[in-house]
């Protein structure tokens, strides 16, 4: 961490206020980033190495301004199903959090769970459920990190007032729910479905809380939001495939763009 902190250093301008944690098929976002510096993942010492790119995945971090405020934005991100270990997930987060990040906003593609979701559909995460059963924090406590983290607000209150009133400003619909993470990558089946029903997530995805662990342990404060890229399992009548929650994410992108850019002074000092 201390290479990569260093490398990174001296790479970027400016310290930045927050982290932009983008998902797939919304990385795109990152292309609105001013004065952008670009650093592919496979350059940064100690980043997890890629061998295989995942599509919309295109694995750099991009540093700029949006809107005023300075961010890193990871634009794709390593997910458990690729084959990394917790600790490589946590590590980008770690090391931007290191250059002076204090808070983090994410974004991901989700499966709706809760009946009335439909594909497109925007939601603020209120809280998660870790059905990964894997933990970054497993292991030595870093320096600066609390040993057993409260995780009673994992999301931020004040950001979620927040984005839900500059959602409202720009009359763009969104709703709160949890967000169940579950390792993959392959999608869910319909018992697997009604049971994270029943244990109260209204959406399902592989990624996010990872990083909001790490980060709650530094004491990075987090916003998170899911794009309902398209029903779960069997709730929509028919089939899962990731050309799908990649399009949807393409059609959404520009109003899930607008909000992050509303939100972003909200959360970070400019
Ligand atoms: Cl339906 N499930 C999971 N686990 N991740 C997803 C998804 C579903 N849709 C987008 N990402």
């Amino acid at each position: 961490i201390h290479d990569t902190v260093t490398f990174l250093r001296e790479r970027f301008t400016r310290a930045p206020h927050a982290i932009l944690v983008l998902g797939s098929g919304l990385g795109g976002l990152a292309d609105e980033i001013e004065d952008a510096v670009r650093v592919p993942f496979d350059e940064i010492p100690g980043f997890p190495r890629r061998t295989q790119a995942l599509a919309g995945h295109a694995g750099q971090l991009v540093a700029g301004r949006m809107n005023s405020v300075e961010v890193v934005a990871m634009q794709g991100r390593f997910h458990l199903y690729e084959g990394w270990e917790p600790a490589d997930v946590a590590l980008p987060i770690r090391a931007l959090a290191a250059l002076g990040a204090e808070t983090m906003l994410l974004t991901n593609a989700a499966g709706g769970i809760r009946p009335g979701f439909v594909p497109g559909d925007l939601m603020i995460i209120a809280d998660h459920l870790n059905l990964m059963f894997r933990n970054p924090l497993i292991g030595p406590t870093f320096p600066g990190e609390t040993r057993f983290p409260d995780m009673s607000e994992p999301y931020d209150l004040a950001f979620r007032r927040a984005a839900a009133e500059v959602a409202r400003d720009l009359r763009i619909p969104v709703t709160e729910g949890v967000y169940a993470g579950l390792l993959g990558p392959s999608y869910e089946t319909l018992a697997e479905v009604r049971m994270l029903g029943r244990l109260g997530a209204d959406a399902v995805g592989m990624s996010t809380v990872p990083e909001v662990l790490v980060a709650s342990a530094i004491g990075v404060k987090c916003l998170g939001i899911s794009c309902i890229t398209n029903l779960a399992a069997g709730l929509g009548g028919q089939k899962l495939s990731h050309d799908e929650v990649m399009e949807v994410g393409a059609r959404v992108r520009d109003q899930l763009a607008a909000l992050v850019r509303g939100v972003l002074p909200r959360i970070a000092g400019s």
